[in-house]
């Protein structure tokens, strides 16, 4: 059977981002300059993705205010009909450019926020000054009524600050908060031991989160993504692989998931090979983890499949050593006790400085 048209496009404009965030979930290799699509090409995927019902696009990076043809590329996919989010940090982001965007049809940013005070949030994120920007930016959003979805990404060093987090994405007129724990993939594998948080910071976190979501009903909605080594069965990455969303790195290749490019057997086409539904539809790499004939056993009798779509193919990589394996994370994997174990790694890990992306 065929599978749906995705409805989420992830453009990722560029590997190019000035912060240095210890989290970064980009591959460790990282595309240059040089290799990045020009702005035609990447019309000319928008095009193809809103004909093939692609709904919104997501312009990501990297920071793609690094792109200094941010608006010609905002212009081109609200041209193309699709519903346009900015996820940034803010950097590069200056009240002209933000009169430039709104004026090319930018319907929505997502704001990231590593911290609550320059301090904390200047030294996760590896850039001084960022967090006296980030405030700039959201309140020249807020003046323009642009929606905002203030990003906090967590972890162990900034989780215990958590209610002032939701006060500060209040203040800042946020109609979305998303909790984001941090998910270990890419350069945020280097920073394991720093970045997971305790389980009674966990638990802490999902108490909190649900009362705020009760208490501020109609003000603010909430997202949250918990620590899933914590959890007993797998998330439902990306909605299920090749299922709603795909990704396009900066050099145009199309991705079933951002860290997709690690699983060594599978090769992957770019949009200057072949049109966008021909890829979605047909390439082998799409098909390889779509459905359930690829699932072991337990997960393709399991009453959980049609949630979690059998979990992460890159996680499966990542600790059990072959991406059609079971999400170790699930608790019916036999892989499990590597999770456990890599949680008290992380516990009895010194906590003295983060591996910063430069
Ligand atoms: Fe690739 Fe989850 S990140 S399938």
């Amino acid at each position: 059977m065929s599978p749906p048209p995705p409805v989420a496009m992830l453009a990722e404009l560029t590997h190019r981002c000035p912060l240095a965030c210890p989290y970064c979930s980009n591959p460790l290799d990282l595309l240059k300059k040089d290799a990045e699509l020009d702005t035609e090409t990447w019309a000319i995927a928008f095009r193809q993705a809103a004909e093939m019902g692609v709904l919104q696009v997501h312009l990501s990076g990297g920071e793609p205010a690094s792109r200094p043809d941010l608006v010609e590329l905002t212009q081109a996919a609200h041209d193309a009909g699709l519903y346009t989010n900015l996820i940034t940090s803010g950097i590069g982001l200056t009240p002209r450019r933000l009169d430039a965007l709104e004026a090319a049809g930018l319907d929505h940013v997502q704001l990231s926020m590593q911290g609550t005070t320059a301090e904390l949030a200047d030294w996760i994120g590896g850039y001084k000054g960022g967090f006296a920007r980030k405030l700039m930016v959201a309140e020249e959003l807020k003046q323009r009524g642009i929606p905002l979805t203030l990003n906090a990404v967590m972890h162990r060093h900034n989780l215990d600050d958590l209610d002032r987090t939701i006060e500060m994405a209040v203040e800042l007129g946020a109609r979305r908060m998303e909790v984001a724990c941090v998910q270990f993939h890419g350069w945020a594998t280097q920073n394991r031991g720093m970045l997971l948080p305790t389980r009674e910071q966990t638990e802490t976190t999902k108490r909190k989160v649900a009362e705020a979501a009760e208490r501020l009903k109609g003000v603010m909605a909430f997202d949250f993504v918990p620590p899933d080594y914590y959890a007993d069965y797998p998330k439902a990455c990306m909605g299920g692989w090749g299922s709603a969303g795909l990704n396009i790195a900066p050099d145009g290749t199309v991705l079933p998931c951002h860290s997709a490019q690690m699983i060594p057997h599978l090769t992957f086409e770019k949009i200057t090979d072949k049109p966008l539904a021909e890829i979605w539809y047909d390439s082998p790499s799409f098909n390889a983890y779509r459905g359930d004939d690829w699932m072991p056993d337990t997960c393709r009798s399991c009453e959980r499949k049609e949630i979690d779509f059998g979990g992460c193919r890159c996680q499966a990589l990542m600790i059990a050593g072959d991406a059609a394996k079971m999400d170790p994370v699930c608790r019916k994997s036999p892989d499990h006790a590597r999770v456990a174990q890599m949680l008290e790694d992380a516990m009895a890990a010194p906590q003295d400085g983060f591996t910063y992306r430069r």
